[in-house]
């Protein structure tokens, strides 16, 4: 980062902003390629990319972009989300949708685009899954946008190049944060006409900045370095949700790539305390909390883990 060659990204012309872009386009089999601050302000922009104010989206009604993003479609685009009930699976339920699309008709939403999430929570969705989306998305020429932030965990899964799982859509955000380790930064690849389009977007949200080469050089050491050593978090998290389901007292739901969520039955007491007073730092929601494996998160970091949860709950 430090070494990084930097230019004005407002005036386009950063050259390791171009490279990071180019390689997360080529990466993805996209046309092009913008890099935005946040995988929030990602999914913003391309969502404004596809719909217009008045416009609707059909949207998982627990996915990532319609609860946690602050309402940013509604608030700033005028775009209506329509929430669609997600599957076990993760999958959104394809006949929900469909009839959840609005005729022309001017009492309605003009319904634009369905958009996906993979992973979600860890689970990973099967590339037929993602072509039965593509197959509903043309039947009513919707747009077709994927909330990619883990992207990269559902390629190592599935043993496939990420480009296979961007294949079906016409946006993909995927994160460069999370798992990969950047300290900031994703990218939303897609047709150069919409990319186009989000970069005005992006402009507009205050997400366009200068000599921003600085951070763009940790995203591209991310992705030249860190794609393939996910497969270790899939495996830490599969040893993490083994040793704790052999605890009394916790139920465990290991899902797929890099997630572990765990309930504690009963009250968890002054559980989190405990363990941070042991150096382990864990956020439960009520008795339950998520466990994320990454980059930082060593194969001993998760024995410490399992021997200080089965301690403290034991004691
Ligand atoms: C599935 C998913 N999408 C999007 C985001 C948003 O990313 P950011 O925190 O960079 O805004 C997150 C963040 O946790 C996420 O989990």
């Amino acid at each position: 980062m430090a070494t990084a060659e930097v230019g004005d990204d407002v005036f386009g012309d950063d050259p390791s902003v171009h490279r990071l872009e180019n390689n997360v386009a080529e990466l993805l089999g996209k046309q092009a390629a913008v890099f935005v601050s946040s995988g929030t302000q990602s999914n913003l922009c391309a969502l404004m990319a596809h719909c217009q104010r008045g416009d609707e989206y059909l949207v998982g009604d627990h996915a990532h972009t319609y609860m946690f993003e602050g309402g940013g479609a509604a608030v700033l685009g005028s775009i209506q989300p329509q929430t669609v009930p997600m599957l076990e699976s993760g999958m959104l339920d394809l006949d929900a949708a469909r009839s959840s699309i609005k005729p022309d008709d001017a009492h309605f939403a003009r319904t634009r685009l369905l958009c996906l999430e993979n992973t979600t929570d860890g689970k990973v969705l099967s590339l037929d899954d993602l072509r039965s989306g593509r197959e509903l998305a043309d039947e009513y020429n919707l747009g077709y946008h994927l909330d990619g932030a883990r992207l990269w965990n559902a390629a190592i899964a599935l043993g496939v190049d990420p480009a296979d799982v961007a294949a079906s859509f016409d946006t993909v955000s995927v994160c460069l944060s999370k798992g990969l380790g950047a300290p900031i930064g994703s990218v939303l690849s897609g047709s150069s006409e919409l990319i186009d389009e989000a970069r005005k977007w992006r402009k507009m949200l205050g997400g366009a900045m200068r000599q921003v080469g600085l951070i763009a050089a940790a995203g591209e050491h991310a992705v030249d370095n860190h794609i393939d050593r996910l497969a270790d978090d899939h495996r830490n998290a599969e040893t993490l949700a083994e040793g704790l389901a052999d605890i009394d007292g916790l139920e465990v739901d290991a899902q797929n790539t890099n997630m572990v969520f765990v309930r504690v039955i009963g009250d968890i007491g002054g559980l989190e305390n405990r363990l941070l007073d042991r150096g382990v730092m864990t956020r439960w929601s009520g008795n339950t909390s998520r466990m994320v494996l990454h980059l930082d998160v060593s194969e001993a970091d998760v024995a410490t883990v399992i021997t200080s949860v089965a301690e403290e709950l034991n004691c």
